[in-house]
């Protein structure tokens, strides 16, 4: 008789089979350009640490300090007795920040989504999602009751078409769902056009900021500050695990949403809070983003200048607009194959392949930083330029 236990076996040998299971690499060095992975020097091209504010010594000290102060752990679920000091001046700050009326810090972005999502939309509402979307939205709104509309990726006709069909139907509220920076293509939603329709049509928006909090705006304030839509966002979600070099999720908008959000999310009243040192550190990356303006600087110039040497030699970056830059490549077995010589050629960068995007888009993944050098840009180039000449990506 087959063991239940089996079940666990069978399936991993099935994903090895069609080679869909991740093979980890070990990061032994702090998430920076120049670092050590599997034991080997190279230089990192595929962390979302766009500001490299983890390896900030402001960011580090505050960390240290909270754990002297307050300890490694807070003991509870914020509702209970785990709501800190330090957890409502980060609440504060990332509302001064974001400059809104209050703000909400999750444990992870993905808790943020999966958890605000369901609570806000009931029976009787309709979601409309970018078909682009993050898994994180895409689960939260699989949680709630709500009906789904899907519109092309950042096809305003599409969303739209949609809305327009809503009138025959009467939904309690409707609320229009999308990233901000998509995370597959670095490509940006077009924030001013989804408020405007947002408005005509009298809807709840949702941003997912989580790729252009710290990279988009003044500062790095984000979405709503790009678009110069200040205000007209109902709720503008980010991540503390990518620019702001940490770990954590927010909303921020009105006192009353975010006080909705706290009393209906089961991820943030059912989950333990975010321990001092996270939340700590998390503070003072706001506080870096919105003294240090050279940071911004640095990152935009980094990505225009890897962007346009990667074309000069003929690759194809898609539809980025940030620094999420695509190198495309085609086919699944390609990409991996570019990914495992840009290893052995010293750059770290992975491929991103079928299912994660469509057959034939397979793509290497590069995220460019504020910490790069030039010389650290350079080198990967030339690896790029290398291996897309003997895989005859390039010419
Ligand atoms: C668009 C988007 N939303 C949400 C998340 C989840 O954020 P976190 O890492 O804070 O859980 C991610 C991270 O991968 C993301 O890319």
């Amino acid at each position: 008789m087959n063991k239940p236990i089996n079940f666990f076996k069978e399936k991993v040998d099935e994903l090895k089979s069609k080679d869909l299971n991740w093979k980890l690499r070990i990061l032994s060095s702090g998430s920076k350009p120049n670092c050590k992975v599997d034991g080997k020097e190279v230089i990192m091209l595929c962390s979302n640490n766009y500001l490299g504010l983890s390896e900030h010594p402001k960011v580090k000290e505050a960390a240290m300090n909270a754990i002297k102060t307050h300890g490694a752990g807070s003991g509870s679920v914020r509702a209970i007795a785990g709501n800190m000091d330090l957890h409502k001046e980060l609440e504060e700050t990332i509302a001064e920040f974001k400059g809104t009326e209050s703000a909400l810090y999750y444990q992870t972005g993905f808790a943020a989504n999966a958890g605000f999502l369901p609570a806000f939309l009931e029976q009787g509402d309709l979601v409309i999602s970018d078909e682009l979307n993050h898994g994180s939205i895409i689960d939260g709104v699989r949680l709630s009751k709500a009906e789904r509309g899907i519109y092309k990726h950042n096809d305003m006709d599409s969303l739209k078409q949609i809305l327009e069909e809503t009138e025959k139907k009467k939904y309690n509220k409707i609320l229009i769902v999308s990233d901000g920076v998509f995370s597959m293509d670095g490509d940006i939603a077009p924030a001013d056009k989804i408020v405007a329709l947002a408005e005509q049509f009298g809807v709840f928006t949702y941003f997912d900021d989580a790729h252009g909090d710290g990279v988009l705006g003044k500062n790095g304030r984000g979405i709503a500050n790009h678009f110069n839509v200040h205000g007209k966002v109902d709720i503008e979600m980010g991540t503390f695990s990518k620019a702001f070099g940490v770990v954590g999720g927010s909303l921020a908008g009105s006192k009353d949403m975010t006080e909705f959000a706290f009393n209906k999310s089961r991820t943030w009243l059912l989950s333990g809070s975010a321990p001092p040192a996270t939340t700590a550190a998390c503070t003072a990356a706001l506080r870096v983003c919105m003294e240090e303006d050279e940071l911004f600087t640095k990152l935009w110039n980094n990505t225009n200048y890897f962007k346009k040497k990667l074309k000069e030699l003929g690759f194809d970056t898609g539809r980025s607009e940030t620094p999420i830059t695509p190198v495309m490549i085609g086919e699944s077995s390609d990409a991996k194959k570019f990914s495992e010589r840009l290893y052995q050629e010293g750059v770290f960068a992975l491929p991103i392949v079928f299912p994660m995007v469509a057959q034939g888009k397979a793509r290497i993944r590069t995220m460019i930083t504020a910490a790069h050098k030039k010389e650290d840009l350079d080198k990967a180039i030339q690896a790029f330029e290398k291996i897309g000449k003997e895989l005859k990506i390039i010419k």
